[in-house]
């Protein structure tokens, strides 16, 4: 297994939460006209967009890990059975998963990002049309982030151990055909 420290699975919660944090925040500060929330909302916005470009730098970090993994299974299948036989089915689908968390994450994060800079550039209070298309906005990168941590969910506690699980799977059955091998040859 491509050995490295989870980074991406420690730090991933902290932007999920402070971004959904921060549309609530918002919701309700612009609904109810409470500048204390608008505000609480923005920092919360800006912090987890923050935390949204961290999680995607160490998103790349653990993709190459999951890629190493699939190399070295794939090294292994090709080892104990001669070279016929294929990866699991598994193994292709965990790649197929791991590009669509990436762009939705990337997409996520561009939005809340492109929020983050319309509050900043428009200080005064948004409301009417301007309001509606902010909270319009503010739901569709919500509904990314739900698509991304769940997609990245299925990576880290499905197709992850499966990969782990099918390398030692091959390993432990191989040393015990070398071991069969090696008793049969002592008989002989
Ligand atoms: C806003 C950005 C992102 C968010 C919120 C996010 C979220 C998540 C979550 C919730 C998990 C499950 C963590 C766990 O095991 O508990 C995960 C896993 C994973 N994500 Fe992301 N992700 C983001 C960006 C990316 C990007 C850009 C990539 C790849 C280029 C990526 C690759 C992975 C991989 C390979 C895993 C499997 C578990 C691991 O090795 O850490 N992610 N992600």
């Amino acid at each position: 297994m491509a050995s490295s420290l989870p980074i991406h699975a420690m730090i991933v919660h902290f932007p999920i939460a402070l971004l959904f944090f921060s549309v609530i925040l918002d919701a309700v500060g612009f609904i109810r006209r409470r500048s204390d929330l608008q505000q609480a909302g923005y920092y919360s916005l800006l912090a987890g967009a923050i935390g949204g470009l961290l999680a995607i730098v160490t998103g790349f970090v653990a993709a190459r890990a999951m890629e190493i993994d699939r190399i070295n299974l794939l090294r292994e299948v090709v080892k104990s059975t001669g070279g016929k036989g294929v990866l699991p089915e598994f193994a292709d689908l965990a790649m197929r998963t791991l590009e669509v968390h990436t762009v939705f994450s990337i997409y996520a994060t561009g939005v809340f990002l492109a929020l983050l800079l319309w509050r900043g550039t428009h200080r005064e209070q948004l409301r009417g049309l301007s309001l509606t298309a902010y909270l319009a906005g503010a739901v569709l990168a919500s509904l990314l982030l739900v698509r991304t941590g769940f997609l990245g969910g299925q990576l880290g506690h499905d197709f992850k151990p499966k990969f782990q699980n099918h390398l030692e799977q091959i390993q432990k059955s191989s040393v015990g055909m070398d071991r069969g091998a090696g008793v049969g040859k002592t008989g002989e």
